[in-house]
């Protein structure tokens, strides 16, 4: 399902432009070559991981799910100097290919990518997040978030993505394994407390959840 009109998405990438090479490189052989190319931000989402980044000027910053290293090569570009962004990754072989895009970056931020199953690491990293990016295996995302919100300072910021799961999650009857997860996953966040929380309908959605 196409869930954002083709010609708004062309026309908003147009005056949103990717200037940076390495990045157009990575999305354009990811295009050409990757059977899964679709997982990766791209460059409207791209910008706006940027964006937000730059606006909050973390200087921690933890990312789940990796792939090729688009989306943490976007989130870098807005770290304190002297911050860290931590980065997971299941797949050995993605991993390595992400940390050769990382080698290529200019800039001299701290990218530190670790591979392994997400929930077993963020056991053992412990670090003040002050901006967190969910983008792993969606039947992940409930036990991700519940591990991190009460560790998270208040004013931390969760972007959790593909929160309208391709649309699948908009019908009557939600079916398949990864839509349901993402399903239970709005509604409990929707439901928190502890966080205040907008859902933005970028891409395939993406959740904004404040730690108040
Ligand atoms: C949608 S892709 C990430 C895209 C990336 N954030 C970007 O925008 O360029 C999801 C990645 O999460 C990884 N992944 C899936 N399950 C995982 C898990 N349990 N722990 C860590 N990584 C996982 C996959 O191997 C895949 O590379």
């Amino acid at each position: 399902m196409d869930l954002i009109n083709p010609k708004a998405q062309a026309y908003a990438e147009k005056y949103s432009k990717q200037e940076d090479e390495l990045l157009n490189e990575i999305e354009a052989l990811t295009l050409k070559n990757h059977p899964e190319a679709h997982m990766l931000s791209g460059t409207l989402q791209g910008k706006f991981l940027e964006m937000i980044s730059r606006l909050i000027a973390p200087t921690y910053i933890l990312e789940i799910g990796t792939f090729l290293g688009y989306s943490a090569l976007c989130l870098e570009k807005g770290l304190k100097p002297g911050g860290e962004l931590h980065t997971l990754e299941i797949d050995d072989q993605t991993a390595a290919m992400a940390r050769e895009n990382f080698k290529k970056s200019k800039t001299q931020n701290k990218i530190i990518l670790h591979t392994g199953n997400a929930l077993e690491l963020l056991n053992t990293l412990n670090k003040p997040w002050d901006l967190v990016f969910i983008d792993a295996d969606k039947t992940g995302y409930a036990d991700y978030y519940q591990a991190l919100v009460p560790k998270l300072k208040p004013g931390s910021l969760i972007m959790a993505d593909n929160v309208l799961f391709h649309g699948q999650v908009l019908e009557t009857e939600v079916k398949g394994k990864s839509a349901k997860a993402i399903q239970a996953f709005n509604e409990m966040v929707s439901a928190d407390q502890r966080v205040e929380k907008m859902m933005l309908t970028l891409r395939d959605g993406v959740y904004l959840i404040r730690k108040k």
